[in-house]
């Protein structure tokens, strides 16, 4: 008989549409990690609240073992939300599970990066692939501000654009340090209205980027307010229509902040353990945020000026996010690099940077900028998908398909090349 009514994963557009596809992701699954044949699969259920799909495990026998829990919009099978396989066995075994918990715990390593300073050209959803699991230690980034500027704006729907956020948001999840920090400028956008019969629409971009920060395995830890001076918002042209004729229900606030959310990667470890772990006590002592810090949540800071790039953030912003959320010595990332800001910053403040941009008029501005920057190598640099600027000896990584570059590769294959021409 013909189906007429819409599933909820048709409405919502998942690639995992049916629960025959839930069921084949976690068969596989099981055959990777060598429980096929031991454990049986109940009704996979769809959760369109957090886009998900939760499939119960059971024993032979029909005891409930756990669940797997895969991201609807992608297929992956979400590690951090699934019962890990050592307990599924344990289980299994009807052994204690709470050694395995335990062990689970015992003596975390702390990472130190060998990643060198980076500029890439290509969509970081697909640079991100290629880096290294747990490489960077802080992620710094003003992302797209869904289609506030037409120049860089490529999504139809707002839909497209939280899609590609969350895909930035999981793929920065794996690559960063376990407890470190993802920092995030962001503001509601103002879409204009077409006509004179429209309104304009408001969006809260923050409280969407929010939710799928909780739900791609991050802690919220602070709401920091940007605060602009007063003038820095009319351009905006919000409030002007009140300001003439005062009438009631016109109101309008003219926005002169923006957020920069702090977020945390899921973590046991205290962040103490950071600090009382990391190998290089000298660096930890040269990190030490100096008097004159921000004490609130409020940071008066002028917007940029002069820069060649339309929605720079001042460089003051970043030198105190890098501040307060990185040693020295670590590896900053910014997906959405703009014209470098956060290069500009991290290598002045003793840090690595890796700068990511899909527009080549943006990397051309870094590329331009980076010569001016203290601190850097550039005998050791990386290049993605664009034109060392100096010295010219170095390899250019000159992909399309920028998803077939490991990172992790590269930056061997480079260093060798780089010793060997020394
Ligand atoms: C708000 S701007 C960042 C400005 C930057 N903070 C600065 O100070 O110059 C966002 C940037 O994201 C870039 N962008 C948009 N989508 C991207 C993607 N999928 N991958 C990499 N960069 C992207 C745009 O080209 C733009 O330069």
């Amino acid at each position: 008989m013909a189906r007429n009514r819409e599933l909820v994963s048709e409405k919502r557009n998942y690639l995992v549409l049916t629960v025959a596809q839930a069921k084949e992701i976690v068969d596989n699954w099981l055959v990777e990690i060598d429980l096929a044949n031991v454990t049986k699969l109940g009704l996979p259920e769809v959760d369109d609240r957090y886009h998900l799909w939760r499939v119960p495990l059971c024993a032979e026998n029909g005891s409930k073992l756990g669940e797997v829990v895969i991201d609807a919009y992608t297929t992956e099978i979400l590690p951090a939300k699934t019962t890990k396989p050592e307990i599924l066995t344990a289980r299994l075994l009807k052994q204690d599970e709470t050694k395995i918990v335990e062990a689970r715990k015992e003596k975390p390593q702390y990472k130190l990066s060998t990643l060198r300073n980076t500029i890439g050209l290509g969509d970081s959803v697909e640079l991100l692939q290629d880096m290294p699991a747990e490489s960077v230690d802080l992620i710094f980034t003003s992302p797209p501000y869904f289609n506030a500027r037409p120049e860089y704006s490529e999504f139809e729907e707002y839909e497209q654009y939280l899609f590609k956020m969350r895909q930035v948001i999981k793929r920065s999840h794996r690559v960063l340090n376990e407890g470190r920090f993802f920092v995030i400028n962001i503001a509601p956008v103002l879409l204009r209205r077409a006509s004179r019969s429209e309104s304009s629409r408001r969006i809260a971009v923050p409280f969407d980027l929010h939710r799928i920060f909780i739900e791609e395995g991050y802690d919220f830890i602070d709401d920091i307010i940007w605060l602009k001076p007063e003038g820095a918002g009319w351009a905006t042209g919000r409030g002007r229509r009140f300001a003439a004729d005062r009438n009631p229900l016109q109101y309008k606030a003219v926005p002169v902040t923006e957020y920069v959310l702090v977020y945390r990667k899921q973590t046991d470890l205290l962040i103490d353990w950071h600090i009382r772990h990391h190998p290089d006590r000298e660096l930890v002592a040269a990190s030490r945020v100096v008097d004159g810090y921000e004490k609130t949540n409020v940071w008066k800071i002028n917007p940029a000026t002069g820069s060649k790039h339309p929605a720079a953030f001042p460089k003051e912003l970043a030198e105190k996010v890098i501040t307060y959320y990185s040693f020295k010595g670590d590896v900053v990332l910014d997906p959405f690099a703009g014209s470098g800001t956060v290069g500009a910053a991290a290598s002045e403040l003793g840090r690595r940077f890796v700068l990511f941009d899909s527009n080549p008029v943006y990397v051309e501005l870094i590329r331009e900028a980076v010569v001016t920057w203290e601190n850097v190598n550039f005998s050791a640099m990386m290049w993605i998908n664009c034109k060392p600027v100096s010295p010219p000896s170095i390899p250019i990584l000159n992909s399309l398909n920028t998803s077939k570059i490991d990172l992790a590769d590269t930056l061997d294959a480079q260093i060798e090349l780089t010793e060997g021409e020394s």
